[in-house]
């Protein structure tokens, strides 16, 4: 039988805070968050990034510093980007076992071993060129670069990282990066794969934080922001590879790609609200156009709703700090 008014009052489960909160479809906890983290080698103090207000470059120098005060705040995983002085062609600093990538995450999980570290998997922080992989003749070479993605997964295992993300876009990275770790005793480490990563204008801000020299564009390899179907081909591809989690990137303006995916895979599924989705609240409300904490709960809790179990989010220390 269906309620009708005046039978049926909606409001009536509306009238108290307590009865909302009894009835709250979805919350957010530090259980659902990862703290997205820029580490700087020869940088002496926090840098503020000006497109980022809130974020900081940290200087590796201070990571341990930073780290445990990121670990006693209460939030329980980081996802580390590093901004690198030595780049080259072909991004090899990041599978270098003295390089920055390396340090980093062994600095970070000294400083704080039971904090989970997911290592960022790609190489436009580490090339000069800024793409995401090897140059040849003008395009990202595909299978060359998942195969410097196998060494770079296998240095951050073994560095200590905790999952290795994998955010390039390459065809097969998936698998490359499984068998790379099988194959060196990592069996036990997982793969979180940015699986329906879109060529978003939503990153422009983390260019500026993570030092980013890309001149150009990553439409060749990251998806047209006008395709659904496309995403669901790409989040199914990394699930047969091997992909032990799935995520949708950029979070807010990809809600509908969320909740597909989520209709049609039961591996857990993760959200990144991105470096210009948190921009926007920022601004908008240093404008006072929004009100900032309201606008933040909100945003997370529709990623929420819309079917993330997990949310990479620049506002975590906020959250660490505030409750929700
Ligand atoms: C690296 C990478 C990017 C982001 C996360 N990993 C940049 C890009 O693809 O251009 C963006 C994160 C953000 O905007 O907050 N491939």
């Amino acid at each position: 039988m269906v309620q009708t008014f005046p039978t049926m009052r909606l409001r009536r489960l509306r009238r108290s805070q307590v009865m909302r909160d009894l009835l709250a479809e979805n919350t957010v906890t530090l259980n659902d968050l990862i703290y997205p983290i820029f580490v700087e080698e020869d940088l002496d103090d926090f840098a503020p990034v000006d497109s980022m207000p809130g974020v900081f470059r940290i200087p590796e120098r201070k990571l341990d510093v930073a780290i445990k005060e990121i670990a006693a705040a209460g939030i329980k995983a980081v996802m580390t980007f590093g901004v690198s002085h030595n780049k080259d062609d072909t991004g090899s600093d990041a599978w270098n076992r003295d390089g920055l990538l390396a340090r980093m995450i062994k600095r970070a999980k000294d400083a704080a071993p039971e904090l989970m570290l997911i290592s960022d998997t790609c190489f436009c922080e580490y090339t000069t060129h800024g793409h995401c992989g090897v140059i040849h003749d003008g395009d990202v070479h595909n299978d060359h670069t998942i195969e410097n993605l196998g060494r770079q997964a296998v240095v951050a295992a073994e560095a200590g990282a905790d999952m290795i993300a994998p955010s390039s876009m390459m065809d097969g990275q998936v698998h490359a990066i499984r068998s790379a770790l099988d194959s060196h005793g990592l069996g036990a480490v997982p793969i979180m794969a940015y699986s329906s990563k879109f060529a978003s204008a939503f990153y422009g801000p983390f260019r500026d934080a993570a030092g980013c020299e890309l001149k150009g564009d990553r439409k060749a390899y990251q998806m047209n922001p006008m395709n659904g179907r496309e995403a669901l081909r790409e989040s199914g591809a990394d699930e047969a590879e091997g992909a032990d989690m799935l995520m949708v990137k950029p979070a807010m303006p990809y809600l509908d790609v969320l909740t597909q995916i989520r209709q049609r895979s039961l591996l857990p599924l993760a959200a990144y609200q991105v470096s210009g989705e948190y921009a926007m609240i920022k601004f908008a409300a240093a404008a006072g156009a929004i009100d900032e904490a309201r606008v933040m709960r909100e945003s997370l809790g529709a990623i929420k709703r819309a079917g993330a179990d997990l949310i990479l989010t620049y506002f975590a220390m906020d959250i660490a700090r505030d409750g929700f």
